[in-house]
């Protein structure tokens, strides 16, 4: 698939066939995280792969934050049930001192973001999908997986293929409120 195609038709996909995903495709969604650009090339990230039946369900029970999402009214994370169906969860975790902090901003968080969307774009240029999960209970999910308490967990990513050929995403700001040409106007 080209590149702009590629992002102009990525969405977050919620609901997963239970087909598995090929080792091969894992592999290739693997080697796109390996390859974001990152703060002096530190690559602060570290995944844990996940295909257990039973840890998917416990990282899906996870993903509800009851003081994050009960003030919004919601019952679950919307992603929360894809995380127990997709074959694949990848749990995005981050070693925050190989990556730069500057200005008071903690550049891991940046470096996990642009790993996040090349891991999105990877699983869609295959015709498979995911979504960044970013509410979970942290503690809980590191004990669970064993994950030492000095690595941040970042995001949770379900993988598989999308239930439904076409998935629908929420509109966006147009570029006249995002963009400011030569300077800020307004
Ligand atoms: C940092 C981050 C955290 C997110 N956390 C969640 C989440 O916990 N649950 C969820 O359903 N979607 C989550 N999303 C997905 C966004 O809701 C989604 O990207 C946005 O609504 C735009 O839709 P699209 O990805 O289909 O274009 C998250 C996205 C980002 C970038």
């Amino acid at each position: 698939m080209e590149t702009l195609e590629a992002i102009r038709s990525r969405r977050s996909v919620r609901k997963f066939s239970d087909r598995p995903v090929e080792p091969e495709k894992l592999q290739a969604v693997l080697e796109a995280v390996q390859q974001a650009p990152s703060w002096a090339n530190m690559q602060c990230w570290r995944l844990v792969v996940v295909t257990d039946p039973e840890v998917k369900s416990r990282i899906s029970d996870l993903s509800y934050v009851e003081a994050f999402f009960a003030t919004r009214g919601y019952k679950s994370n919307p992603a929360q049930k894809a995380l127990a169906e997709a074959p694949v969860v990848i749990v995005a975790c981050a070693e925050p001192t190989e990556s730069g902090e500057l200005r008071g901003q903690k550049y891991y968080l940046t470096d996990m973001g642009i790993a996040g969307q090349n891991l999105m774009l990877a699983a869609h240029a295959q015709g498979l999908g995911s979504v960044f999960v970013g509410v979970f209970e942290e503690e809980e999910l590191g004990e669970l997986l064993n994950i030492p308490p000095d690595i941040r967990i970042v995001g949770l990513f379900p993988l598989g293929y999308p239930l439904t050929a076409t998935v629908s995403g929420p509109p966006r700001k147009p570029l006249d409120k995002i963009v400011h040409y030569e300077k800020w106007k307004g």
